[in-house]
Order: C-alpha cells, then structure tokens, then sequence
C-alpha cells in the first residue's frame, strides 16, 4: 500500500516536473516535454530550454548589433504578440521519408527598445515534440528601414561542457572529416553540430532556410555556451537588409535517441512548401558518369589525346546505362575551357559549345532515343558573373533536347573572385541558379555548395549537394583516401542537413596514377553506403567496365534512392551504423550496416518488416577473407527466408559492411 502511494506520489511529481510550466512568454511543444521561454536578464532578452523537466539551454543571449551601432539593440521588452499551432502532413516530391508530419505550437515574442527612436524585432519560436526552431522577424516600422547587421547575438548556452561531432569551419567546402571535442574546446565550427550527450541523447543544431542572409557557424561564448557567427561580405558586414524582412530558422533537434536524431525533420518543416507547380520532371535516379576516370588521372577533363569526353566514349556509358536501368549519364569535360589553368581563367569556359571530339547534339538525341538523361556538367569555377552571361541559352539548349539533369561546380575559394561560399552574396547567386533552373525544368546537383537548409522543400529541383568530403578525396588525397570511419560520421552531422551527392560504387580498387590513395572501404561497404547515406540522385561511379558480370552491381540496380520510410536501427557515431529504409515504390526493404576500421559483428531485429510474411533476404556479405587493406573486392552473396521475427546477424570486415534487399516472397 505504502509502495502504490509512493510511486503515485512520484508519478504525479514527475509529471509536474515534466508537463509544461507556462508562463505568458513561454511556449511547449505538443507532447508537453519541452518548454521554450524567453525573459529579460538585466535588461536584455535571453531564452531558455528544457526537455523532460531539465533543462537543455540556460538563459541565452537574443539580437542583433547593426553596423554603425557599438552596443547591441536595446531590447528592453519582450512581450508576447500571438501564440499558434499546427498539425498537418504534407507529402514530399521525393525523400528520406514520403509523408512528413509538422507539428508545433508556436509563439512570437516582441522584443523592443524604448525611446523616441524605439525599434522592434519580433522572435517567432516553434517547438516540435522533437526539438525546436526560432527566427527573427524585422517588420515593416518607422524607425528601420535598410540596415545591415554587423553581429547576430544568438547564442547557445548547454548546461555542460557536452561533447559533439562537427566540422571545422576553416576547411574549405566542407569537404573535411568531422571531429569529436567538448565545446569549449571548439575553435570555429559548422553546423550541423551535434551533441552526444552521454545519455544515448543527442542534440543538433543548425538551421533551416537560408535565404538573402549569410550562413551561421559557431564559436564558444562563456560556460558551455556558442555563439552565432556568420560568414561576412568582404567589407565585414554580415547581412543587408531592409524592412520586412526575416532571418533563417535557428533550429535544435532534442533527441532521445539516434533514430530520432536522423529523422527529425524540422528543418524541411521550417522551410516554405514547393514552389513548383509541375514537378513531373523532378526525378530521382541512379547515374553513371566520365568522372571517376578524370579523378584518377586515367583521361582528361581537356581536349587532348586521352580526353575523357569523346563521343564514342559517352556513347559505351549511355548503352551501359540503357542496358541496366542507370537514368543518367553524366560527362565532365565536354564543353570548351578546360585547358590550362581554368580556375584562373574561368571566363574560358563555354556551356554550350563543345570539344570537337564530343558530337552534342549526336549524344543529347542518343541519350534521348535510349530513354537516359544526360546530366549536363556546369563548372563555373565560382565565376557567376561569366556564368550567369551563358544561364539562359545553356539552360535553354539542354531543355531543347529533352534534358532534365546538371551538375555545378563551384572550385575556387572565393566566388567571384572577392564573396566566401556562404556569404549572403554567395547564397543569393546560387539561388538564381536554381530558380532559373526550375524555369527550364532543370534538376541540379550542387557541388561546392552553401551547406544545405532545407531550401530542397521549396525548390525539389535542387536534388542533391556536395559539401562534403566524397568520393573524389580517395582518388587523389596525398594522405591515402577518406579515412574508414568518416562514412560512419556523415550522417549524422553533414546529413542531417540533406542528401549528400557522396558518389561512391567503386569495384575497382587499383589506382596506378596515384599508387598512394585508394578507396578505403570493402566492396560490400559501397554497397551498403547506398542505403546509409542518403540522397535522391546516386551516382555509380565506376567506369562500366568495372560492373561487368559481376553480381554484386545487381544491388546498385535495385536499391533505389527515393524512399517511403528511414530507420536509423543502431548506430555510434565513428564506428558503425545500420539503416534500413522501404522503398517508395514497391514493398521492397532494404538494408545497409557499415563499420570503421574495425572488423564487427552486428546483429539487429528484422522488426521493421511487415508481421506475418515472409521475405527473401538477398545478402550481400563481406568475404571471409575480405579486409579493405588487403582484399577489398571479396564479396560474397546468399539467399535467406526471413520474417519480422528473425534477428540477422552481419559478420563486417575491416571498413567493411552488408548491404541486404529484402523481397516479399
Ligand atoms: C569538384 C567537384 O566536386 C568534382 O565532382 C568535379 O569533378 C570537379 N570539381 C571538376 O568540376
Ligand atoms: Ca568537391
């Protein structure tokens, strides 16, 4: 009796503790767990977080220094203007998951100054049950009207010194590994930051549609805390503006665990719906390409004796592609302006005018007549200006002919030679480029990109995004190739923020111009990375030669790459990870586990699958004596009945993994 009394007793505490405590300038999120809200300390607006009665963020700065101005805004007043909330499900063009359910309830708070020259910014604040997102709104008001911001204030205040896994800011286009310190130890770092916070808890930061504002990176501010930097113009100022106007979203994700980490989706849910009223021919696909062979300096990307873009040579990967249900082709080096330095001289490229050994319009109406797409390489070597003067007749002559796909390259430290990549500048040119695309019904594939925010929801066209270190990096790096365990680490750092155009699908190992590099991973593994890391337009990067009659390429022509459903089913984060994801079309399951250096062996419930059926397991294994020092293309392959009830257990060898297809029988 006593027992009974003393667990109602701690029950309804608990709940007390864990149940939303509201105050005028507070708001929860729709389960009740975590609690948003903003006050003044000494005179300043400060926010503060909880989750499940604890606090998450304590009491952390708001607002904005304008250029011109020493001290910050002087909000004196926070004071609240309206309260919302949603509940709907929107479907996705294409994605990680099809249906996506938006939840939140929402307050915004007005922050003013006071004074004959009072100004206003309203904070609009969402919280989710699995996390939060706030901006900054500048309405329309007397006293403010164009301004720049010299400094955003928002800072991040944890009640601990957490560890986190993040990128470095000082690596250029992110293409680095990514890195696990305590905050305080941070210089400064990108977002996605993402905390582990011991508890198998895991907290994100980043942020959600960046649009006409610079991109925000983060560095320590006082005890546990960071701070809000963002990337400037060359003049030192941060952002130019002008009333009414609003920043992007500065989003948390609050998770209980990893799978709820790798699917959150606030970020998409803080973006604008699709803007896109025809997105027929938004398609995603598995594409081939005249690219691994440039990286290992096996052809040229110039019109030379060993030119990787000749006709005869596209025309073996579009019957390639055609034969084995690839969408797309892409070819680098087509177009006039690869020779000599192109980087310097990047006024030399042409995007409609090709090398005479590549026949355009005989390989556009060839690609068109077999049903493949060709995607169309644009490097404008960060020039936009020499670019955007070719935009409309290169976008026009590739719709002319049927073709839906490019891809940009963007190489060179600084855009136009004077704007950093993730500057407002910067953003607001690629932005141009996708709308433009969308005018001519063009996907892109943004290489050396802005990191993503999430801008895919309102433009689907912008399928996929570099920024990150791929593929590329095991063909040349000096110090030897993408070290094993950096494809355990992507996900849950650079993609949390959107697909990643990683390009794996290597069967051939050898690299005789570059002895010292190499793909460091097993063959099973860049199987299996086709289900970890996601996006919707994956490339098979391997010469066709490399695929054929071999078995193990009959995975990369299924797996698909638009899905019904994700799973994270375990992961750490720099030694493994198993996802399993459901096809959108089809009733198909598939599987992928990968480690880092470390052979393992992995086991993992087959709950996911639908109860009470039983489906073909279509296993692709390392070899017994697969190591991807010594063996990499050891890959063995072998049929099993299993149902939702089974367990399966994946012997993985070192960098290797398992990639699995799961059929209804
Ligand atoms: C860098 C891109 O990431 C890579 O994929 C491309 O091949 C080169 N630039 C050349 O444009
Ligand atoms: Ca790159």
């Amino acid at each position: 009796m006593k027992k009974t009394l003393l667990a109602a007793l701690l029950f309804s505490a608990a709940l007390i503790l864990g149940s939303c405590q509201k105050s005028d300038t507070t708001v929860c999120s729709p389960d009740g767990n975590i609690t948003f809200s903003v006050s003044l300390k000494d005179g300043n607006p400060v926010y503060s977080v909880s989750k499940d009665g604890s606090a998450v963020l304590t009491e952390s700065a708001l607002g904005f220094t304008l250029k011109g101005e020493e001290q910050p805004m002087a909000f004196c007043e926070a004071k609240l203007l309206g309260t919302d909330s949603c509940d709907q499900t929107w479907e996705q063009v294409w994605g990680e998951e099809r249906y996506v359910r938006n939840n939140y309830n929402e307050m915004t708070v007005r922050l003013s100054e006071t004074g004959e020259c009072a100004r206003y910014v309203d904070l609009i604040v969402r919280v989710f049950d699995d996390g939060f997102g706030f901006r900054y709104s500048f309405p329309e008001q007397e006293n403010l009207g164009e301004f720049a911001i010299a400094e955003e204030n928002t800072e991040f205040r944890f009640t601990q010194d957490h560890e986190a896994w993040w990128l470095q800011r000082s690596i250029p286009y992110y293409e680095g590994y990514g890195i696990k310190t305590h905050i305080s130890q941070v210089d400064t770092a990108q977002t996605p930051f993402t905390i582990e916070t011991g508890e198998g808890k895991y907290f994100a930061i980043h942020e959600a549609n960046l649009t006409d504002y610079a991109k925000m990176s983060l560095t320590p501010s006082g005890e546990n805390g960071l701070r809000a930097v963002l990337t400037p113009w060359a003049d030192g100022t941060k952002v130019y503006a002008s009333t009414p106007c609003v920043t992007p979203w500065r989003t948390i994700i609050l998770a209980d665990d990893i799978n709820e980490l790798a699917s959150s989706r606030i970020m998409l849910n803080l973006n604008e719906p699709c803007a896109l009223e025809d997105v027929s021919w938004v398609r995603p696909g598995k594409y081939l390409g005249i690219w691994w062979t440039l990286h290992k300096d096996h052809y040229t990307w110039y019109y030379g004796p060993r030119h990787g873009a000749t006709t005869e040579h596209t025309m073996r990967y579009i019957d390639f592609a055609a034969e084995n249900g690839m969408s797309a082709v892409l070819v680098e080096g087509w177009n006039k302006g690869w020779d000599g330095n192109w980087m310097k001289n990047s006024t030399g490229f042409s995007f409609t005018e090709a090398y005479p050994d590549y026949d355009f319009d005989k390989i556009m109406k060839y690609a068109e007549s077999k049903g493949v797409q060709m995607v169309i390489h644009n490097e404008y070597a960060a020039n936009t200006e020499h670019y955007f003067s070719q935009i409309h007749d290169a976008y026009k002559l590739y719709s002319d002919y049927g073709m839906h796909y490019i891809k940009t390259g963007n190489v060179n430290l600084l855009m136009d030679g004077i704007e950093e990549h993730d500057g407002q500048y910067a953003v607001n040119r690629r932005r141009f480029i996708v709308e433009t695309a969308a005018q001519y019904q063009i996907c892109v594939d943004e290489h050396e990109p802005a990191m993503p925010t999430g801008i895919h929801r309102t433009y689907p066209n912008l399928m996929t995004y570099e920024g990150i270190r791929g593929q590329e990096h095991d063909a040349w790096e000096q110090e030897g190739g993408n070290k094993p365990e950096h494809q355990t680490v992507c996900p849950f750092i650079r993609g949390l923020a959107g697909p990643m155009d990683y390009t794996f699908g290597t069967f051939d190992f050898s690299n005789p111009n570059y002895p010292f590099c190499r793909v460091m991973t097993t063959l099973a593994k860049q199987l299996a990375q086709y289900v970890v890391i996601y996006s919707p337009l994956q490339m098979a990067s391997d010469d066709p030669y490399a695929y054929e009659g071999k078995k193990a390429f009959d995975f990369i022509k299924d797996v698909p790459c638009d899905w019904h459903e994700s799973r994270v089913l375990d992961a750490v984060i720099g030694d493994y990870v198993i996802t399993a994801r459901r096809d959108r079309n089809s009733e198909d399951w598939y599987l992928g586990a990968i480690t880092d250096e470390n052979a393992r062996t992995l086991t993992t419930e087959l709950s996911f699958l639908e109860p009470g059926v039983e489906y073909t397991a279509q296993i692709y294994a390392d070899g017994p004596d697969a190591s991807y020092e010594t063996n990499p293309e050891s890959v063995s392959y072998s049929e099993k009945t299993v149902s939702s009830a089974d367990t399966l257990e994946m012997t993985l060898a070192t960098s290797g993994g398992c990639a699995v297809r799961f059929v209804k029988r």
